[in-house]
């Protein structure tokens, strides 16, 4: 079954995943490929529609994107957005003349050409984001103007050729009835089928892992996070236990998940597991160390020690391995494509270091086209455990960067005992998945109390509970005081050794998420 692809090609706006989102959640799959790209390799992919991006620059700049006007001459329907109105009549004949300064804002779009199918269902007048950015002088011959603002022209048409475009943003919530035109678009112009659902999706990754692997021995390093979780299932799906996961504990798990995410997978998936407890190899390395790069460099280095241990032995003992799987998701995709062009890029904090290198292992990332929400619906539709694919994000380093000072054993389990008490609360008060992290953290600052008749002294527990899109930048979430009271009161009472609590209320920037 062939996937129906639109080709979003990326002019540098800020837009431009937001439009691949605005399509696929119509249920058409859609790529984003830089601007420069090779005509050969769009129609490679022969997208049933092609969508210019907006982009910063002015088709007159000495540095403007080097894209290829031929692309307008591929036969498919195009939709232009901002950037992409004036490279189309720039690049057909028409004229464009540079406006001295940008403007963004909301504004009024009045649609003059309402028989044209990229606005069929839409009101006369119409609220909008809009870049006023060049301004088209003169079109090209065959077009002709179907929107206007009070002082600016908001879109053209050339239905002979297929090509629409608009000065304005209908991928933006600003503009609310931006997704009837992406629809239109997507539907009545391209006459596309909108079957790109987790079911199709899964039955054509499975068959093209299973084309590509044949006979072949695959692994996989499973972190119990959503994205090593969901490839792995995807994989073993498709080639059942010709694919091994390692799943490694580094001591530094939060409390009972080297068991839980192998009764998850293992258990109730069928996972084929090689759990390594490797504890005590951790904890000889983090011995003394209170540099938090140095915590995070030890524990990287023994991650890809382990691991390779592992991945040696099963290819002993299977006569060899092949391929490597790989949790890679689309954004970072995008942002090595954007700057270096499409690669095989492996991610740093996955920990595998040379590996696919040294053993000359060849990749398999099976969710490289998939957005983060979109990698949990595919697992929903794998019928995976909702306490896998509601996961928080949680570090490599794991609690030692959540520790301040040295780890020990001592430490590591009076901060699994505080993060299980704050987790299970936040959890019991519905608020886990509307949270992006929420946890302890383990200072190493004592301080006197009283616990019935004895006086007590010892060490205190941060509370870090943040709202963030991507990581990048974080709000600190106001918990509400029921829930804190109850985490402290648990914490002070359960935990012997912690006998103060504190509320982190920094956001990022200036703080970090992580407190190393
Ligand atoms: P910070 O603390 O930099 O964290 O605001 C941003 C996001 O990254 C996670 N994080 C890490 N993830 N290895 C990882 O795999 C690391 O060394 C690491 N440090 C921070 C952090 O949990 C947050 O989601």
């Amino acid at each position: 079954m062939d996937t129906q692809t639109i080709v979003i090609l990326d002019f540098g706006s800020q837009y431009t995943q937001l439009i691949a989102r605005r399509i696929r959640e119509q249920n058409v799959f859609s790529v984003v490929l830089p601007c420069t790209v090779p005509l050969a390799e769009i129609e490679a992919l022969k997208p049933m529609g092609l969508v210019l991006s907006g982009g910063p620059s002015s088709v007159y700049d000495v540095d403007a994107p080097a894209a290829d006007p031929n692309l307008l001459q591929l036969g498919v329907p195009i939709l232009g957005i901002c950037y992409g109105l004036q490279f189309i009549v720039h690049h057909l004949g028409g004229k464009v003349r540079s406006a001295s300064k940008r403007e963004y804002g909301h504004a009024e779009v009045n649609i003059e050409d309402s028989a044209t199918p990229l606005f069929t269902g839409l009101p006369p007048t119409l609220a909008v984001w809009m870049s006023h950015g060049d301004e088209a002088l003169e079109l090209p011959a065959g077009f002709h103007r179907t929107a206007v603002t009070s002082n600016a022209l908001a879109g053209i048409a050339n239905e002979d050729r297929r090509i629409w475009a608009v000065q304005f943003h209908p991928e933006v919530h600003h503009t609310p009835l931006g997704s009837q035109l992406i629809k239109n678009f997507l539907f009545s112009i391209c006459g596309a089928a909108g079957d790109w659902t987790p079911a199709h999706f899964i039955e054509t990754t499975v068959a093209s892992i299973r084309a590509k692997v044949g006979k072949g021995h695959v692994i996989c390093g499973l972190s119990g996070g959503v994205d090593s979780s969901v490839a792995a299932v995807l994989v073993h799906k498709a080639i059942g236990d010709q694919l091994t996961c390692i799943f490694v504990n580094n001591g530094v798990l939060r409390k009972n998940e080297f068991l839980s995410v192998q009764k998850n997978l293992r258990d109730k998936l069928g996972l084929k597991i090689v759990a390594v407890d490797a504890t005590d190899r951790f904890m000889d390395r983090l011995a003394g160390v209170t540099d938090p790069e140095i915590k995070r460099k030890r524990i990287g280095a023994e991650f890809i020690a382990v691991f390779d241990d592992e991945a040696n032995r099963i290819a002993q003992e299977s006569g060899g391995v092949d391929w490597l799987v790989q949790g890679t998701l689309y954004p970072d995709v995008i942002e090595s494509s954007s700057v270096k062009g499409p690669s095989q890029t492996i991610q740093s904090h996955h920990n595998v270091g040379g590996l696919p290198e040294r053993m000359k292992l060849k990749l398999i990332e099976p969710l490289r086209d998939l957005f983060k929400d979109e990698v949990r619906r595919i697992g929903r539709d794998l019928a995976m455990p909702e306490d896998v694919l509601g996961r928080q994000p949680f570090p490599g380093p794991g609690l030692a960067v959540r520790i301040l000072g040295e780890v020990t054993p001592e430490r590591v389990a009076l901060l699994q005992e505080a993060d299980d008490i704050v987790v299970t609360e936040i959890k019991a008060a519905g608020l886990y998945t509307k949270i992006w992290q929420s946890f302890a953290v383990l200072l190493p600052v004592m301080s006197v109390g009283v616990m019935g008749d004895q006086r007590t002294y010892a060490y205190t527990a941060a509370i870090r509970a943040v709202h963030s899109e991507d990581g990048m930048t974080a709000d600190w979430t106001p918990l509400p005081y029921e829930v804190l009271k109850r985490i402290s009161s648990r914490i002070v009472n359960e935990v012997r050794g912690i006998n103060r609590v504190v509320y982190d209320i920094t956001s990022k920037p200036p703080g970090t998420i992580e407190w190393e």
